[in-house]
């Protein structure tokens, strides 16, 4: 009853708070202690190695160069000089004069909050170099929209305006080139835009898109530029260090549901956000990445394979013969633990007189129990999750041991089933580790980064 009351309290703070802090560190059957000067942390009373969360700006300080060529997706780049700020990056637009038919200069001055560059013969530069300036410090040049003819500039390292000329000129290994096409299909499809682009990429360049779907000139497929959320998000992943690159990974996520009857069912209040968070941060790291998700209503985060599941031996099923391809194992689905006996093919009926069904239930499979009791060639290193309600670093340790895993990471269900934050404890046979309060995408990035420093040994004992 204290633990429910606990609960509720919990769920009404404020999330990171150092009251929200205090009561979560009692739920997990730690000690809160005040730290001098960075509010308040989590101290288990066994090895500890807090890790402090990298903030929700994933561009922060870096520099984009964003140049424009011409093509109705220059509307998109409004936007998507926006996001980019958003996230923390500054932002300096370069125009063709072929964008500037499109969009025009002011509007991207006033979104980017500097002045745009459209020539070469630019005389605000002192040294009268702007092809060599704007790029001496930047992160990254993105072109989006690069129209065909922008491609096939690049292809050919011409350099006769400020934009293809920027991009000859810049210092390659500090600062890479991504492309966003946009064009018309059958200009994306002839051979020698497709020609181009492998040019580009043979070069070094990094092309993001095209996406498929309606076009500005009524038709429909291949050539559309990504929309500017796909596109910062691509960015960020660019950014993002490729701890897990080569690695396989397979993941669970949500909950699964225990048809009773056609119309109803046994579920949970998992939203699979965390496991979805874990997919984009593997994937972004790198990463080949399995997802089996349970019935949730979210995205699929860009570039990992997804298969839809409903029951625990639906996702048992799914899981079973890809976990022998795969080097790690993320379970993070809440599975049911029990599932009617028999489904009833027809809907059960209330016939009013005040008669419930008997249910009964029979035990599912252990889907991370059964993928870490595979033999040792096929099994990959398995990561489970204990979402608890009390007492979560002891209830996590006895599942570090019951399903025989090499780690468990805590987190309080309850208090965030469906939400944005969570705050973890990874839980391992010699330490404890505390991820503290931060969002999902945050916290699945430094998951993701523990687990590839746990992977080398593996790695040793089991080639890839
Ligand atoms: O047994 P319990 O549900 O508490 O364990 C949680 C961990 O085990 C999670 O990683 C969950 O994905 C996994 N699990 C599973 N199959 C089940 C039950 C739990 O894979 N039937």
């Amino acid at each position: 009853m204290q633990h429910l009351l606990q609960f509720l309290l919990l769920l009404a703070m404020p999330v990171g708070s150092p009251a929200y802090h205090t009561l979560f560190a009692e739920l997990l059957g730690t000690e809160a202690r005040r730290k001098p000067d960075a509010g308040f942390a989590l101290i288990e009373s066994t090895a500890m190695a807090p890790i402090s969360p990298p903030g929700d700006t994933p561009l922060q300080g870096k520099h984009i160069v964003l140049g424009l060529s011409g093509g109705v997706a220059c509307y998109k780049s409004a936007e998507l000089t926006r996001e980019l700020i958003r996230a923390g990056a500054t932002v300096q637009v370069v125009m063709t004069d072929a964008a500037c038919q499109f969009i025009t200069a002011a509007t991207m001055q006033a979104l980017s909050n500097h002045p745009v560059y459209t020539s070469q013969w630019d005389a605000r530069e002192p040294n009268h170099m702007p092809h060599i300036n704007l790029t001496r410090q930047a992160s990254a040049v993105l072109v989006a929209p690069a129209s065909a003819d922008f491609i096939a500039k690049l292809a050919q390292g011409r350099a006769d305006e400020l934009l293809s000329l920027l991009c000859l000129a810049r210092p390659q290994h500090s600062c890479p080139l991504l492309v966003a096409p946009a064009m018309n299909r059958e200009m994306w499809s002839h051979p020698a835009t497709q020609r181009n682009v492998a040019q580009i990429v043979a070069d070094g360049a990094q092309v993001l898109g095209p996406a498929a779907g309606d076009q500005a000139c009524g038709e429909v497929g291949d050539g559309r530029m990504l929309e500017a959320t796909e596109l910062r998000d691509e960015l960020i992943a660019f950014f993002q260090p490729k701890l897990l690159s080569g690695r396989t990974v397979l993941i669970t996520a949500g909950p699964t549901f225990e048809a009773i009857d056609p119309v109803r069912g046994i579920s949970n209040h998992s939203s699979g956000k965390m496991g979805f968070a874990i997919a984009r941060a593997a994937a972004e790291a790198g990463a080949q990445v399995t997802l089996v998700a349970g019935p949730v209503h979210l995205p699929t985060p860009r570039g990992v394979r997804r298969i839809d599941v409903v029951s625990a031996r639906q996702m048992l099923q799914a899981v079973l013969p890809l976990a022998s391809q795969h080097q790690v194992f993320v379970a993070t689905a809440a599975v049911a633990d029990w599932r009617p006996a028999t489904e009833q093919e027809a809907k059960i009926k209330k016939d009013g007189s005040g008669q419930v069904p008997a249910l009964a239930l029979v035990e599912n499979p252990d889907i991370l129990a059964t993928v870490a009791g595979l033999p040792i060639a096929q099994r990959p290193w398995c990561v489970g999750f204990a979402a608890e309600s009390h007492d979560l670093v002891r209830h996590a340790r006895l599942k570090l041991e019951r399903k025989g895993v090499p780690l468990i990471v805590g987190n309080i269900g309850p208090a965030t089933f469906g939400q944005d934050h969570n705050t973890l404890v990874l839980v391992e046979q010699e330490q404890e580790t505390q991820l503290p309060t931060a969002d999902k995408l945050t916290l699945a990035r430094q998951l993701v980064a523990q687990i590839a420093q746990r992977l080398p040994a593996l790695q040793m004992a089991k080639p890839a």
